[in-house]
């Protein structure tokens, strides 16, 4: 049942997704070679969820002692066990471990979107089928390998030291874990701090599954116990996703050693609108790209380009939309925009608001009501922006969109890619040519045309100068994690 609310948009009956099929602990320990072990540090931190700030489970804090004994695990267990096991039965693993992710499919959404703050609509239907997805479709390579690899030699790096952020806490798992383990690499994964839950989850079906002692083990921590892992002379390997800043402290570290690298890092990334684009679906993929997961993706379409001769109407459009967009409890059904991850991260997006309002921009904001508790923050569109603009320039990870227009192909090409990052970008246009034309001449690592914020297991995905190197996803996605030797 739906009753008007303040003459813009609707207002819904809440209709909240359950909690009472989760299953929590209080205290979570380290999950090193099959156990789960209390950490040598004797620390443990809160993970909170940022929708009402209430505490949902302690956490350990691994230190170095603590990552060493993940590390030998996962050494012992990549010598003795598994890369000696045949491909086929490495794939049988994988594939259970999908299976069971698939079977709790409810509960991970549910603590995903506790933990992080991300809708439950999109935890349910975007981060677990694609975890799962990963998992399955990565089971399908693993004793496929000499056709990912045509007539070469190949061979597994060895341990895997994996690094993730908070903005698809189980779906980055799944990118990181499901690829080493088709090539035959053991893994020490650290998911962030402020994200732990759902990897914790996945270690317990991992013991489930009863794949073999230390091939996979989880430690939960802090920057520092990020910094072991990479600084560990063990690791053969370091997959890292997060800011750029740490992208380049770990390019450091490990400079002179034989360890492998993926990094993927930030993004300002360009959503480009022709005069023929369909409008109505474009301010959709406008939504889509910047106000999904609360702009926290590294992907997000942060910069829109709007051709001049449609640009009123594209901007009268998108505040019409966003004026409709509901803001508040994750778990509601109803929710387009949960709650910021992070208290950190809101200071941070509030700061580029100011940044941008003092950099003379115009700004335009929903006028939703956010709940008292928690993190939020309403949808926000920046107007008049200047090419040089902070806000047009820097990473701002939170619902905030800068708009500018254009009038020609070549002018919009060098304007999107004046940026030091290149993740992602969209074109909306009825012509193939033109679409043709800037996917080969946008430096973008990804290029949707007429959609945006598409995902797919067989999809390889990564980025240009700083937004980082190497492919994760497809067929791609293996090479991070072999040693080709002819
Ligand atoms: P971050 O880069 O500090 O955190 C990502 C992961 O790296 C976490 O697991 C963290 O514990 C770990 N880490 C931190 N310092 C480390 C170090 N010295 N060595 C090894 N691991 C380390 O990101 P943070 O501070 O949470 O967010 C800051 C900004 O980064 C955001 O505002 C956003 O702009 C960007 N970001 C980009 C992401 C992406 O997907 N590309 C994801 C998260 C953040
Ligand atoms: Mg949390």
């Amino acid at each position: 049942m739906a009753k008007e609310k303040n003459n813009e948009s609707w207002e819904y009956a809440p209709s909240l997704e359950s909690t009472a099929h989760i299953q929590l602990k209080e205290k979570y320990d380290l999950f090193i070679d099959g156990k789960w072990v209390k950490p040598k540090s004797g620390k443990y931190f809160k993970s909170i969820n940022p929708a009402n700030e209430e505490v949902l489970a302690e956490v350990a804090h691994a230190n170095e002692s603590d990552v060493n004994l993940a590390v030998k695990a996962a050494r012992k267990a990549y010598t003795n066990v598994w890369s000696k096991m045949a491909p086929t039965e490495r794939a049988k693993y994988i594939y259970r471990i999908a299976r069971l992710m698939h079977e709790r499919a409810r509960e991970f959404a549910v603590i995903e979107t506790l933990d992080a703050g991300k809708t439950i609509r999109e935890s349910r239907d975007v981060d677990v089928p694609l975890a799962c997805n990963h998992f399955f479709y990565y089971a399908g390579w693993a004793d496929k390998l000499e056709y990912a690899f045509p007539n070469r030699k190949f061979e597994s790096l060895g341990v895997a030291g994996q690094i993730i952020p908070w903005n698809f806490p189980l779906l980055m798992a799944a990118w990181k874990i499901a690829p080493a383990l088709a090539t035959g690499n053991t893994v020490v994964l650290k998911p962030a701090e402020t994200t732990p839950l759902t990897a914790l989850k996945l270690a317990e079906i991992i013991e489930e599954s009863g794949l073999p002692a230390g091939v996979v083990n989880i430690v939960t921590g802090y920057g520092d116990t990020g910094a072991a892992i990479v600084n560990h002379p063990d690791v053969n390997k370091i997959a890292f996703t997060g800011s750029t800043a740490v992208g380049k402290i770990i390019q450091k570290s490990i400079a002179g050693t034989h360890k492998k690298a993926t990094l993927e890092l930030g993004g300002k990334s360009a959503n480009i609108i022709f005069d023929d684009a369909p409008i109505d679906q474009a301010v959709e993929g406008i939504v889509n790209g910047i106000f999904f997961n609360q702009g926290h993706v590294c992907c997000a379409g942060s910069r829109l380009f709007v051709q001049e001769n449609v640009a009123d109407k594209v901007i009268r459009k998108l505040k019409q939309r966003m004026e409709s967009l509901y803001v508040g409890n994750p778990l509601d059904k109803n929710t387009d925009i949960g709650a910021i991850n992070s208290k950190e991260q809101l200071e941070v997006i509030n700061k580029f608001i100011q940044i941008g309002k003092n950099e003379g921009a115009e700004m335009y904001q929903t006028k939703c009501n956010l709940p008292k508790k928690g993190y939020y923050c309403s949808p926000t569109i920046f107007t008049n922006v200047a090419q040089s603009n902070v806000i047009a320039q820097e990473e701002i990870f939170g619902p905030v969109l800068t708009v500018q227009t254009f009038r020609t192909v070549d002018e919009v090409i060098q304007k999107a890619n004046n940026s030091p990052y290149g993740l992602a970008a969209g074109v909306w246009t009825d012509k193939g040519s033109r679409i043709f034309n800037l996917t080969t001449k946008l430096r973008a690592g990804v290029v949707w045309a007429n959609t945006y914020n598409k995902f797919d297991p067989t999809s390889p995905f990564g980025g240009y100068k700083e937004s980082g190197f190497g492919r994760e996803g497809g067929m791609h996605g293996l090479s991070g994690y072999v040693k080709l030797n002819d």
